[in-house]
């Protein structure tokens, strides 16, 4: 990937990656912010010789990271992981987060449940006061019945489309389908993430409630690293 490297995005990634420690167990996520986190990870594996195993987020980043030296197995495989680092669409005051726009969400909720400490690594435009203002909120749902599943999501109150990808209905790593729903500002993230996983048919949504524990910021000259205040968050995970 050809980033400069005194990019916002480029500094969040590293920034992100020196978070890494020898010998830990770390998810890696997806998405183009991830993908730089990785590269960084497997530059450290080469100048250092960081040891690190990794659970990956997708198929995508898990080629990545076997392509850069990383040894990385099943989530299953492995007990509790140390850390796990993964961008984000939006992000709010109480780190509540919409993500998913890469179609990876199912995974990189699971992984995130599963991590003692969760990085996200952001560009500042990504805050913001209320989300999906501007995001529309994947759900992976089920191939069959995805009409129906999609109608239900509409009547939320959602403007709802299933995700294509070269004119072809897109699929995730897991074989699902994705409808993006463009809510009006979304007030209660964490109400709303419990109604929709009430839907049949849904498998994830992409509002991650209480699964940031460190916010790191890339501006153009600059990180900020902002610790998650457990009190403040709407916590759910
Ligand atoms: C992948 O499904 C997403 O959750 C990504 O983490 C998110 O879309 C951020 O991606 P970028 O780093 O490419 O903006």
């Amino acid at each position: 990937m050809s980033v400069d490297a005194n990019s916002a995005k480029a500094r969040v990634a590293r920034a992100g990656a020196e978070l890494v420690g020898n010998g830990m167990l770390v998810g890696l996520g997806s998405g183009t912010t991830s993908a730089l986190m990785v590269e960084w990870l497997g530059r450290r594996v080469v100048s250092e010789g960081l040891a690190i195993t990794a659970v990956a987020t997708s198929e995508a980043t898990a080629q990545l990271a076997r392509e850069l030296g990383i040894t990385v197995l099943e989530l299953d495989q492995v007990g509790e992981l140390d850390i796990s680092l993964d961008g984000a669409d939006e992000i709010d005051s109480r780190f509540a987060m919409i993500k998913g726009r890469g179609g990876a969400l199912l995974r990189e909720k699971i992984v995130a449940a599963a991590s003692r400490r969760r990085v996200t690594l952001i560009t500042a435009e990504k805050r913001v006061e209320r989300l999906g203002v501007a995001c529309p909120l994947p759900v992976e749902v089920s191939r069959f019945g995805m009409s129906h599943i999609e109608r239900r999501l509409a009547s939320l109150g959602a403007v709802t489309s299933l995700r294509r990808s070269s004119g072809n209905l897109a699929i995730t790593d897991g074989g699902n389908a994705i409808v993006d729903c463009k809510f009006p500002a979304i007030a209660d993230p964490a109400v709303l993430d419990q109604t929709i996983q009430g839907l049949p048919g849904v498998l994830e949504t992409g509002l991650f409630v209480g699964l940031c524990d460190v916010l790191i910021v890339g501006y153009s000259d600059r990180v900020e690293v902002i610790e998650s205040d457990p009190s403040a968050r709407t916590a759910t995970g």
